[in-house]
């Protein structure tokens, strides 16, 4: 079998990785081989600019925010996401280029269109196979975030309007490209979302 490239995208705290996870291991127990990758930091470099892009103390100005974005991608897909999909394995990977243009393009109001290009230059034109995209309201995020009590990164720090603009974006993007989106409202239960996303990608086994 061709190798399968899903993403999971969604605002912060809606539950990308507790799904992802879900996913891998009933893939895992069909008898597929699965990498599990996120951006940022699926890589040691991409860790690295995990840390200066959320923890830097100083100003990041939006252009190099899309850049450091773009290079953990370029890295990211280059040496873990295009080898797994080569040798025919199944890639679940929390976050990709959808992410930079609602939270660089919307959020930090760069022109969206170009900051999809710049990560199809990154990634060589890779596009997900299918994108499954967690919907919560930003107050429920918030909500949720709030509970881990952790010290909130650069992003997750923005203001409501901020995550209001990621939201709208994310669902603009989901809505122009419905065969490769899967929406799911994110509040439902844990096991209902599970399930619906195995439904979804036994179709594309
Ligand atoms: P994470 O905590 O979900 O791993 O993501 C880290 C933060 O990075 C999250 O707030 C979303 C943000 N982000 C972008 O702004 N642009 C991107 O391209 C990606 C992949 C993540």
């Amino acid at each position: 079998m061709a190798g399968l490239f899903i993403t999971l995208e969604g605002g912060d705290g809606s539950g990308k990785s507790t799904q992802s996870a879900l996913l891998a291991q009933w893939l895992v127990s069909e008898g597929h081989t699965v990498v599990h990758s996120r951006e940022p930091g699926g890589t040691d470099l991409g860790l690295e600019l995990r840390e200066i892009i959320l923890h830097s103390r100083g100003h990041i100005v939006p252009r190099a925010e899309a850049l450091l974005y773009a290079a953990d991608r370029a890295h990211n897909v280059a040496t873990v996401v295009r080898p797994a999909m080569d040798r025919g394995e199944i890639v679940i990977q929390d976050r990709y280029l959808d992410s930079s243009v609602a939270y660089q393009g919307a959020g930090r109001v760069l022109d969206g269109s170009e900051v999809r290009d710049l990560s199809l230059w990154a990634a060589e034109g890779l596009l997900p196979d299918l994108t499954v995209l967690l919907d919560l309201g930003v107050a429920e995020s918030r909500a949720r975030l709030d509970a881990d009590e952790k010290v909130f990164d650069r992003l997750e720090s923005e203001k409501a309007e901020f995550h209001d603009r990621v939201r709208t974006s994310f669902l603009a993007l989901a809505a122009a490209e419905p065969d490769r989106f899967l929406v799911l409202d994110a509040a439902r239960a844990i096991d209902e979302l599970a399930e619906a996303i195995r439904v979804r990608v036994a179709t594309l086994l």
